[in-house]
């Protein structure tokens, strides 16, 4: 299994911090944000792991990460220069997986409690598909919502005004490699970026798309208040 985090973008609405760094370098208890991702993967049992970046303040992770050595991990970097989408961001990751292997994938600013060790493992039983993990939020529609059914997801609705169900498709996601085929058929959205839940939906489509509950805390860090209360959480943990 490969790891990929993204962890480009703009960070927008965490000005003015992000006026200085890159949004996955700013505090979240002891640690920069970008800490937790590294260590879930590597807890997950990943072995490489590429980590896509934006221009901002790409010399200051790899002050930090090095090649990974500290977790256990080979990793590797890739720059996005510019901020055109999630699913443009893992489109760089192509020459990174061979057509047979398949890819935990984290948004970089998605912080979380449970491990994915068993997840992991159980998918890279399957033959082919994705799976996501979600989250019941009380506000939905800040998010991908997902319709149910079954086992599987029909299909997912990006920030819908009448979310269909209660959950968020947190920023976990497992694929195989035909991954990078789905991107390319995409255009970008109505905001102008390459979306991963248009992506997920040539899944959903096929019937491919199965999912996880998170039982544990979830946080999108993504906002002032929501980077407080990630923080509040894991203010104290040794590792995470
Ligand atoms: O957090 C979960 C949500 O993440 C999902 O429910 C949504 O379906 C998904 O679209 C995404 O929504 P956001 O609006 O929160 O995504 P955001 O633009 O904040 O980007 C999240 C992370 O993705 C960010 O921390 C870094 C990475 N990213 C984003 C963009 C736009 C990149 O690496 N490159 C990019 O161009």
């Amino acid at each position: 299994m490969k790891g990929v985090i993204l962890a480009g973008g703009t960070g927008t609405r965490l000005r003015p911090l992000t006026d200085i760094v890159n949004k996955h370098l700013l505090p979240v208890g002891k640690y920069p944000m970008i800490h937790y991702a590294i260590a879930k993967m590597a807890e997950a049992g990943v072995k490489e792991l590429l980590l896509v970046l934006g221009k901002h303040s790409a010399g200051l992770y790899m002050e930090y990460i090095g090649n990974g050595r500290r977790w256990g991990l080979e990793v590797s970097y890739k720059i996005q220069e510019e901020a055109g989408g999630i699913a443009q961001a893992l489109a760089l990751a192509e020459s990174f997986v061979r057509p047979d292997q398949k890819l935990l994938v984290l948004l970089g600013d998605n912080l979380f409690e449970d491990s994915l060790k068993e997840a992991v493992l159980w998918f890279e039983r399957q033959p082919d598909g994705a799976h996501v993990f979600l989250k019941k939020v009380p506000d939905p529609h800040r998010y991908g919502v997902p319709v149910l059914q079954g086992d599987h997801i029909s299909t997912i609705v990006e920030k819908p005004e009448q979310p269909p169900s209660q959950y968020a498709v947190t920023g976990i996601y497992l694929y195989d490699a035909r991954v990078f085929d789905y991107i390319r058929m995409q255009n970008p959205s109505a905001r102008g970026e390459m979306e991963i839940t248009d992506v997920n939906n040539v899944y959903a489509g096929q019937g491919q798309l199965t999912w996880t509950l998170l039982n544990g805390w979830w946080t999108d860090a993504g906002t002032h208040r929501s980077l407080q209360e990630a923080a509040a959480r894991l203010m104290g943990s040794e590792e995470s």
